[in-house]
């Protein structure tokens, strides 16, 4: 690996809390311990959370995130607490009491839960304490680098690439379009009016643009992919919203992923979806299970992104 020193970060709530050399630099990092991890080879990384507790808190259901930084942990050598649901983040106790009680035992807590506030609320109230976002209402950012290190698998060079995004401008959409302005991805974002990537998204992104990305929003999911590299998706009815399942799905139906779809993106486009997927809502049976997909790569690089995301926080003076 190379011998370049990581830069030290308190904690990885949003995309925006890295910049652009230090995104890069996670990318180039987790490629290296994929690369490493099918060679069968783990030193020198297998114990450099040796000594490190990691605490993770899951509000919301999950499979792959809750899995892979379980996994990750184990990996570095770091050790796992796993809070139970009934710590009830901000309901049982002040959500900065419980951060300043977990500062006094473990290294960093990873958080899955509803309000980003309460996120930003818990990582201000503990200094020394590492924080991750394992996916809010707001943003979804560990779930960006595993999709930009799929895509740079993929395409190679990533920067003058376009990804259209159709769908809710939710969670998912926000990180994958600060991650990609600071790459110099363009995004195309095409959902419904009410259902737009947020205002403060398309000026935060804008903010930290380089290599001339643009983000665009469109009405139509034609207009929106034509021309891009990659279709991406994702459910119309994110966790927490289950009651307006039924509101969502008469809405979002003109932006389904189906052959048509793909058929108006550049040859050869790539279909992504950070999954759950609902086969016959976003995206059709056909889509999904088609060559163009990479929708396992995105989940299979999710452990990669993520060991080189926490080595960047808990262990950056390595020198890997
Ligand atoms: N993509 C993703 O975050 O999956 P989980 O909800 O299963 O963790
Ligand atoms: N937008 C989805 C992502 C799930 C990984 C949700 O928040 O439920």
């Amino acid at each position: 690996m190379a011998d370049t020193t990581l830069t030290r970060r308190k904690d990885f709530l949003s995309v925006l809390d890295f910049d652009a050399a230090d995104l890069e630099r996670c990318l180039e990092l987790a490629a290296q311990l994929k690369s490493d991890r099918s060679l069968g080879r783990h030193a020198p990384t297998a114990d450099i959370l040796d000594g490190h507790h990691i605490a993770m808190l899951f509000d919301k259901p999950s499979l792959r995130t809750r899995t892979t930084f379980e996994i990750a942990i184990r990996e570095l050598g770091g050790h796992l607490v796993a809070l139970q649901a009934d710590v009830a983040l901000g309901r049982r106790e002040p959500v900065g009491d419980v951060a300043r009680n977990l500062e006094r035992w473990v290294d960093a807590v990873i958080i899955r839960t509803f309000s980003q506030d309460v996120l930003q609320e818990f990582a201000a109230a503990a200094r020394r304490l590492h924080v991750v976002n394992a996916l809010t209402d707001q943003e979804h950012p560990c779930q960006a680098i595993a999709d930009f290190l799929t895509l740079q698998e993929r395409l190679g060079q990533l920067r003058g690439r376009t990804i259209a995004y159709v769908g809710d401008g939710n969670n998912v959409a926000t990180s994958l379009a600060h991650a990609a302005a600071m790459l110099g991805v363009h995004v195309h974002v095409a959902s419904p009016e009410p259902y737009q990537l947020p205002h403060a998204v398309v000026q935060q992104a804008t903010s930290v643009a380089r290599h001339g990305a643009r983000l665009r929003l469109f009405s139509d999911a034609a207009d929106a992919v034509a021309g891009a590299d990659a279709i991406y998706t994702d459910t119309w009815t994110s966790m927490g919203q289950e009651q307006e399942a039924e509101l969502r799905r008469g809405i979002f139906g003109p932006y389904q992923v189906n052959e048509e779809l793909m058929s108006l993106a550049k040859p050869g486009a790539l279909f992504m979806h950070c999954l759950p997927a609902h086969r016959g809502e976003e995206v059709t049976a056909d889509v999904f299970e088609s060559d163009a997909s990479v929708v396992f790569d995105q989940a299979e690089n999710r452990l990669h992104g993520q060991k080189a995301l926490l080595m960047m926080l808990l262990a950056p003076a390595a020198g890997l």
